[in-house]
């Protein structure tokens, strides 16, 4: 039996993760969600398929996280073997705006910034000192964050990338943090890694390029990096990569940032 935690898994890649593990019976899931109001397909599901346990809480508070921890340890018994960050958000509209666009603007930088730190950096740290407990009793013993090749140097500075701040700024500040975090806990056999998912067809995807100008002003930008990307893959195809590179988490690798194939260059 292994168990997971998946944060985000009403929909999109979370939701992905929750289909593809939940059809081994010897796999308990645990989907954290922040309400029922998206989550009618993870409903389904989870009427269907008994190892899968949902449970609402609120990632940016330690309070409710400590109480969703304490509820996934009543069905195993004080132990987590997997958790996997994956909410996220692009943040408010702002995000389309390059750095300089703030200059005279310091409301919309405090929020830009502020907004994505809260909800992509702050709240995956309380999570995972919520489970950590947890975690150490687990087998597995590895904490996944679903991070983006916009939190990566090389990835911005190649395509030219300049917009999406305060998510790219949180997603690479969330990269460090996983990094403490897996130097602090490597005596106990903790692994972390930061995990790029690729460009995966999800609603957060089409929000962000949706739109076929702006797809086509991303594209070019993304073959510099990737001469044959031609848009978003399908979730399952993702997941199934991810879960290949979780499966192979080990002590050398712990605390990378790696992408979906496990190297760190295969942004798309
Ligand atoms: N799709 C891509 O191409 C892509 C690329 C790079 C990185 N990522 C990362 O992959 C992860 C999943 O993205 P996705 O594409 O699957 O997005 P999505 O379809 O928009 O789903 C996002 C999920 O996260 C939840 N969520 C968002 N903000 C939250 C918050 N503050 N508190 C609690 N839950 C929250 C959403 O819950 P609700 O249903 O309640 O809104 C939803 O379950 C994100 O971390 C994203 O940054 C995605």
């Amino acid at each position: 039996m292994v168990s997971w935690a998946i944060t985000g898994a009403t929909r999109g890649i979370g939701l992905g993760f929750v289909k593809h593990l939940s059809m081994d019976s010897k796999n308990q899931v645990f989907a954290l969600i922040r309400s029922l109001g998206t989550a009618r397909p993870l409903m389904e599901l989870a009427a269907q398929r008994k190892n899968i346990h949902v449970i609402i809480t609120d990632i940016s508070d330690p309070t409710k996280l400590d109480e969703a921890a304490a509820e996934v340890s009543k069905v195993t018994d004080g132990s987590l073997d997997v958790l996997i960050l994956n909410a996220g958000s692009a943040g408010p509209d702002t995000a389309v705006l390059p750095p300089s666009a703030f200059h005279g603007k310091k409301e919309a930088l405090d929020l830009e910034i502020g907004e994505s730190i809260k909800n992509n950096l702050l709240s995956n740290i309380y999570t995972i000192n919520s489970f950590l407990h947890l975690i150490r009793n687990g087998a597995e013993k590895k904490i996944v964050f679903i991070s983006s090749q916009s939190g990566n140097l090389d990835f911005t500075r190649m395509t030219g990338f300049s917009t999406l701040l305060g998510y790219s700024v949180s997603k690479a500040g969330m990269n460090m943090a996983m990094t403490k975090f897996a130097s602090e806990l490597a005596p106990e056999g903790i692994k972390t890694l930061s995990l790029s998912p690729g460009w995966v067809n999800t609603d957060a995807a089409k929000a962000v390029t949706g739109d076929p100008e702006i797809r086509k002003f991303m594209l070019n930008m993304f073959h510099k990096v990737d001469p044959k990307v031609e848009g978003p893959a399908p979730i399952e195809e993702a997941v199934s990569n991810m879960l290949r590179v979780i499966g192979k988490l080990n002590e050398a690798d712990s605390g990378k940032f790696l992408t979906h194939y496990g190297d760190e260059e295969q942004w798309f």
